[in-house]
């Protein structure tokens, strides 16, 4: 297991909770008839009902074709229209009815409300636009936008256009964006010239210009840069448009005034959106996500586990540019006709009261948040809450493990002991919750996520591969025996490593057909109750877990690496009060260099540079060597162990035993 899982918080079992008799009056699943519909003996058929809440131009033949293992196809010979789907259809009965409410930053702006009339006309134009910039379907697109309705737009109107969007969370480095582009082979950026953070104006067309560079250093030409302008009367780095390849939308959007596009029927297989996650190796990986099934799955779980209903006010407060934003901001809530809020900013921004102002004033009934957020409200204003009159009936978690009593004030004094929590676990390329509880049918337990959701069933393998009983107590590998319509297609331009990647532990025979021989490794170390609720322990690959975002230990590596100083390099992860876990930095130097509080800041420097501001490390320790086995791997689980004050078990067979001691001494005694 990695030190990851190894120096997981272990808590014992909680008390279930059930959940406030009124909301289980207004569930959208309160029959028990829906889990019987999902028992594993009608699976896959089951998940017709997940297709059935979309509108399909040419309705499906096959619901699961498994004839090219493991590249499941759902709902196979379907064709539909992301776009459509989330906007179009709604207009007859809702057009004026807010899509999105946006909350920008600072507080003294006015919301903005989009309705989906607007949403529908907006989109058309932009989509538009692209079309006329020779943008077709199954082309690629890089968004590297914040938290502005901008980006749902463009996302709109590449899906109405059959057009791959991959939205760049806004915080990424250029560089970081640029490999990105590179990657994905697109050829048009679209980005904005600057918005607000924490009180501060960032200039974020800047990195624009840096990701254009390091696409072209990897062989990726972008064309054009678009720039949204949101504040053309500020200079901000905009001003430094480029010749030929930068234009601002707005000077070419009113070409496009009024303008409609049909939306291109798509296969319920064709690639919606790449997303970019962090894994083992330094190259992130581009998750591919579907058309169909991905939009039937996140429609579904936003349907029965966020229980959002058409006259709820819905707020998510992720940020769009990571997978829970994609499903549950935009394509989930909307598939649904919700109103969705949008907000800029920081929760703790100007004050630990920001998050509660915005649901007093927008009637928000659904919350949906991180745990780490949830830690620092809780830390900066533990009584805020009570102070405004806001109501929540349904309260989500994401992200992270969430400690019982950073669970129990989430419950008690955000949720004001009137909303039920959903601890949703699951990841960028699962595409929407794989443990969850069914808030009106299954009790909550503080702790533990939750059985499979709807049509996922879990289990836990050991190293080899026997199954880890339920209610063993025993960690392991969490694993999904079956195929469900959001998970990953592929990674982006590299099928090999995604087979190896997700399924290679585990397969039972590669060229078996028969999805029960394909089970898929999730990544993460559980453990699972005798009722099959699932304690998430942390990621077993070399993965941390910031503040519910994912740092590849290599990619922060890599970038310690680029100082000419610094001869090796190992990231490692350390508990965090707020933040869950936070990065250190462990740099050996090259022969002859003495170490510098110059050469630890060009390491920090070099992190925000290559990958952006949010992977900082915490420490930099710059040690005379690193542990090493006796095969020269460098040993990060007993670094971690050092770190983290704990046991760093038996290191006798280590190459430098002596080592340990030393950087013990060097660490521990300056914490
Ligand atoms: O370790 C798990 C943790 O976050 C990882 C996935 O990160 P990412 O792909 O960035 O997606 C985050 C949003 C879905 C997982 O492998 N994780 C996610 N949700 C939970 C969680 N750990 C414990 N409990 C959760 N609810």
């Amino acid at each position: 297991m990695s030190t990851e899982s190894q120096i997981a918080v272990h808590w014992r079992e909680e008390e279930y909770i059930q959940p406030p008799p009124g909301f289980i009056g207004q569930a959208n699943a309160a029959d028990p008839a829906l889990l019987e519909q999902f028992r594993e003996e009608n699976f896959p058929d089951s998940y017709r009902a997940y297709a059935d809440l979309l509108t399909w131009d040419t309705y499906w033949h096959t619901i699961l074709d498994t004839s090219e293992p493991p590249f499941w196809k759902w709902f196979a010979g379907g064709r539909l229209n992301a776009c459509y789907n989330c906007v179009d259809r709604h207009l007859a009965a809702n057009r004026n009815k807010a899509a999105f409410l946006w909350v920008p930053e600072p507080e003294t702006e006015l919301t903005r409300t989009l309705t989906y009339q607007e949403l529908y006309t907006q989109v058309n134009e932009v989509a538009a636009l692209l079309r006329d910039l020779g943008l077709r379907e199954g082309d690629r697109v890089t968004l590297h936008l914040p938290m502005v309705p901008e980006l749902p737009v463009c996302m709109l109107a590449c899906a109405r256009l059959g057009v791959v969007h991959s939205q760049v969370f806004g915080g990424f480095s250029g560089t970081a964006c640029g490999d990105r582009i590179a990657d994905s082979g697109s050829r048009i950026l679209i980005t904005m010239d600057g918005y607000h953070r924490a009180g501060k104006l960032s200039d974020h067309k800047a990195k624009a210009d840096e990701a254009v560079v390091t696409a072209a250093k990897l062989g990726q030409q972008v064309e054009k840069v678009l720039v949204w302008r949101r504040y053309p009367d500020r200079y901000l780095s905009a001003g430094d448009m480029v010749e030929g390849r930068d234009v601002f939308v707005d000077d070419l959007l009113p070409r496009h005034r009024g303008q409609r596009v049909d939306p291109v029927p798509m296969p319920a297989e064709a690639p919606l959106f790449l997303m970019y996650s962090s894994g083992t190796t330094g190259r992130p990986k581009g998750c591919q996500h579907s058309t169909g099934g991905y939009l039937a799955y996140v429609a579904g779980t936003s349907k029965y586990y966020q229980d959002i209903h058409p006259t709820d006010t819905y707020w998510c407060a992720a940020d769009i540019g990571w997978i829970t934003g994609h499903s549950y901001i935009v394509y989930g809530p909307l598939a649904l006709g919700a109103t969705s809020v949008l907000y800029e900013g920081v929760p703790t921004h100007p004050d630990a009261g920001r998050c509660w102002r915005i649901a007093e004033r927008l009637g928000v009934n659904i919350f949906h948040t991180a745990p780490t957020t949830i830690r620092m409200l809780r830390k900066l204003g533990p009584d805020e809450p009570a102070r405004y009159a806001y109501h929540f009936k349904h309260m989500t978690t994401v992200g992270e493990p969430i400690e019982p009593e950073v669970w129990r004030w989430y419950h008690d004094v955000v949720g004001k002991g009137e909303a039920v929590v959903v601890d949703t676990w699951w990841m960028t390329e699962t595409g929407g919750f794989l443990g969850a509880t069914l808030p009106a049918l299954q009790p909550m337990k503080p702790g533990s996520c939750g059985p499979g959701v709807l049509g996922i069933y879990p289990v836990i393998y050991d190293e080899e591969g026997n199954v880890v009983e339920r209610g063993s107590g025993r960690a392991g590998n969490v694993c999904i025996r079956n195929p469900w319509p959001g998970v990953l297609q592929t990674i982006w331009g590299q099928p090999d490593r995604f087979v190896q990647l997700y399924y290679g532990r585990y397969c039972r025979d590669a060229k078996s057909t028969d999805w029960h021989d394909w089970p898929f490794l999730c990544g993460d170390g559980a453990v699972q109750a005798a009722d099959g609720y699932l304690r998430i322990l942390g990621r077993i690959d070399d993965v941390i877990n910031v503040a519910g975002h994912r740092l590849g230990t290599k990619e922060l590596e890599s970038a310690a690496l680029t100082v000419p100083e610094v001869a090796e390099a190992a990231a490692v992860p350390v508990i965090d009060e707020l933040r869950g876990r936070v990065v250190e930095m462990y740099v050996a130097l090259n022969p002859g260099k003495e170490p510098s509080q110059e050469i630890e800041d060009k390491v920090t420097h070099a992190i925000d540079q290559q990958i952006g501001k949010i992977a900082r490390p915490h420490a930099v320790w710059i040690v005379p060597d690193m542990p090493k086995t006796r095969s020269g791997k460098i040993m990060r689980r007993v670094i971690a162990a050092v770190s983290n004050f704990a046991d760093v078990g038996d290191v006798t067979t280590l190459a430098n035993p002596e080592i340990v001691e030393k950087i013990r001494r060097q660490v521990q005694s300056a914490k």
